[in-house]
Formats: C-alpha cells, structure tokens, sequence
C-alpha cells in the first residue's frame, strides 16, 4: 500500500497514529508505531520546551525511522478571558471542586508552552515531520521548518481550511471529520462556522483531495483496515487513527480512559467546550453533563484548559473517570488493548485482504 504519503514521509504503511496532547502519546508508542512501519506522532502542545526536547531524545533512543511532533498554532491576535469571563467559569467550576474536596477558585496557572519556544526545539532538534492543529503557521514559521527541512502536516476540517493550509504551503493535510476523537481543528474564527465544520470524514475527504494538490490524510472513525481502505478509497493518501491507539499498553492515557473507551458504545461520546473552552468530542461523563448547559458560559481557549487542570489532575490522582477529559472518537468500539504493532500490522493486512476480495469480485463480475 505505497501512497504519496508513503513515499513523502518515507514510511512503509499509510499510517499516522494521531498525536493525542496530555499525555497518551507516549515516546514509546510513538517508536512502537514508527517501528511498525507507520509515523508514530507525539502530541507535544502542552509540553515545556525542556520537557519536549527530552521526549524528542526519548523517541530517538527507541526509533531510528520517521516520526512527528504536533503542536497547536495559537490563535492571533490571542483571545484572552475577560476577569468576568473567568470569575464565571470559576463560579461554574466550583461545586465540581467542591465534590472532589478540592479549594474553590484556585488562582490561574500561569501559561506555559510558548508556541515559538516549542518550535524552536522542533527545528533545532530537525525532527523530520511536524503536524499542527488549530491554524496556520506564521510565514516565518513555515519557511524556518522548511529550511530545516522538516515537513509540516496542517489540520483542516473543511474543504476552506485544506485549501489555505495548502496556499500556505504545507506538504500533507489532515481531513479531520466529525467523528474523530479529541479538539476540532477548526481555525475560521467564527462561531456559526465552527458550527456548521461539522463534516463527516466520508463527505469531507473526496471534496477536499478535489482541491487540495497535496497528499490528504483522513482522520476520524478510522478504527481498522476497513476505515484505512475507505480512506484510500475516498482519495486519502493515508490515515491518521487516535481513538485506535488510546488503549494500546504503550500509550499513556490514564487507566480510567482506556477502560472508558475500551468499553464504549457508538452513542457514548459527544463535542463539549466544557474541559478547554475549544470543541472536543470525548466521552460523555459526569464532568460535561454537569456543564452542558452552561457551555456558551465558559471562558474560551486556553483559559478554560488552565482553569479545570486543577479538577482533572485531581481526578487523575483518585480515579474518577467522571471527571476527566475522556478524548475519544465515534469509532471507539474499534479500539482494543492490543500493542501498536500488532494496530499497525492488523490494520494493514486487514485492508490489503479487502483490497483482494474487492479485486476478486470484479474479476468474478459481481
Ligand atoms: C485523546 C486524543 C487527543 C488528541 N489530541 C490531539 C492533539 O494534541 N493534536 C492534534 O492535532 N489532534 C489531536 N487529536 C485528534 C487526532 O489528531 C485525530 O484527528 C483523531 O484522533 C482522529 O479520529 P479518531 O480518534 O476517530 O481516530 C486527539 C485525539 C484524541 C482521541
């Protein structure tokens, strides 16, 4: 199965495993997966540019093939929350507090990750791809990666995103549709069109590879070598699968997420602003039932992230799924407990063998 993307990134199969910030994406499911013959991608947005320059090093001590680093292009000019904006959120945040022992209103922690910083390490550590959501790159950016000569994969929900991505520049674009687990990638910086970017992975990829000159990567309810060949079948040059991996032994989701998603059903997850102020689809709990009328009332992006870290690292310490971001996407009954190699291995003989039967029944005439 050599695609554009194959030969583009130098790898074996048309597989990306999705970087997944926060922790799951682990060095050693990244390697596991580039290992495989896939690119294994570290969702690095909420790293310190110390911590990700040794995360990098780790990924190098296990592969010597091709991975990534995804990172999230911030907004400009930036959206700060208003003091009313977050003595709300707070007010809103609290009786969960309260229910997991934890101080009302605690103070903000400071913001962390610099984008400039962090692509800082990505270019002098020459790491061969880097994968962005949430935007564009400045120019300066991009053509900093390029003289590294690092590929760069943006993300784009629509076909009006895939298309300034590619005017931008980039070498692959992620189609990511409705389905896929985690944050939206939508960037047009307008409420009812972030609304109405709500494109299935089946409508969004044949539009977008009819526009966009550049390899397109499906993202999104691919969960198995059926979802892989569809992709490919849609004009795909390959696919980046997340929810597929969350639950392999190398990544680094949180023991109460893997059960979560190792146990869901088709109807369990929906999109939520509730944990970052940004649209993810993750699975319903307690924490976005809670919130869900109030979704129009939390502080936007990244403030909300900053403002229930202190809920969900709690949450984390005493297991309570209820209250922790349970990223995840509609194919989430397609995700096992298998390693990443075995994801890869079966992901690829599963649609090569399709591939086969599909080839038979023409010869066959049917
Ligand atoms: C737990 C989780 C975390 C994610 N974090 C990121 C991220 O940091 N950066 C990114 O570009 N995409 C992120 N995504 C989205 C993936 O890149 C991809 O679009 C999605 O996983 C594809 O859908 P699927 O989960 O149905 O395979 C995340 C997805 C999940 C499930």
């Amino acid at each position: 199965m050599r695609t554009a993307l194959t030969r583009l990134l130098g790898i074996e199969h048309p597989i990306i495993q999705a970087p997944m910030a926060g922790g799951p994406t682990t060095p050693a499911l990244a390697a596991a997966v580039s290992n495989a013959g896939g690119l294994g991608t570290l969702g690095a947005a909420y790293l310190a540019p110390d911590t990700l320059r040794r995360a990098i090093a780790a990924v190098r001590t296990l592969t010597d093939r091709p991975f990534g680093i995804n990172l999230f292009v911030p907004e400009t000019p930036g959206v700060t929350a208003t003091a009313e904006q977050i003595t709300r959120a707070q007010a809103l945040l609290n009786p969960l507090r309260a229910e997991l022992g934890l101080p009302p209103s605690p103070d903000m922690p400071p913001q962390a990750d610099s984008f400039a910083d962090q692509l800082a390490v990505v270019i002098a550590e020459r790491v061969p791809v880097l994968s962005f959501t949430f935007g564009i790159p400045a120019r300066e950016h991009l053509d900093a990666l390029r003289a590294a000569g690092i590929l760069t994969v943006g993300t784009a929900t629509t076909v009006a995103e895939g298309v300034a991505l590619a005017r931008a520049g980039v070498d692959a674009v992620v189609g990511q549709g409705s389905e896929a687990g985690g944050h939206r990638g939508t960037f047009v910086p307008d409420a009812a069109y972030a609304e109405r970017a709500l494109v299935g992975t089946l409508a969004l990829i044949p539009q977008l590879v009819d526009v966009v000159r550049v390899p397109v990567i499906a993202a999104g309810g691919i969960g198995d070598g059926r979802g892989l060949l569809a992709a490919l079948a849609l004009g795909a040059a390959g696919a980046q699968m997340g929810t597929a991996f969350l639950a392999c032994p190398e990544s680094g989701a949180h023991p109460q997420h893997k059960a979560t998603v190792l146990a869901a059903a088709d109807t369990d997850t929906m999109i939520t602003r509730a944990f970052s102020g940004r649209s993810a689809r993750g699975i319903v709990n307690h924490f976005i039932e809670a919130l869900r009328v109030y979704e129009a009332e939390v502080a936007p992006f990244p403030a909300q992230n900053a403002l229930t870290r202190d809920i969900r690292q709690a949450a984390a310490r005493v297991d309570r799924g209820e209250y922790l971001s349970l990223w995840a996407g509609q194919a989430a009954r397609l995700a096992t407990a298998r390693p990443a190699s075995e994801v890869v291995r079966a992901t690829v003989e599963q649609a090569e063998r399709l591939l086969r039967q599909l080839g038979e029944m023409e010869e066959q005439g049917v």
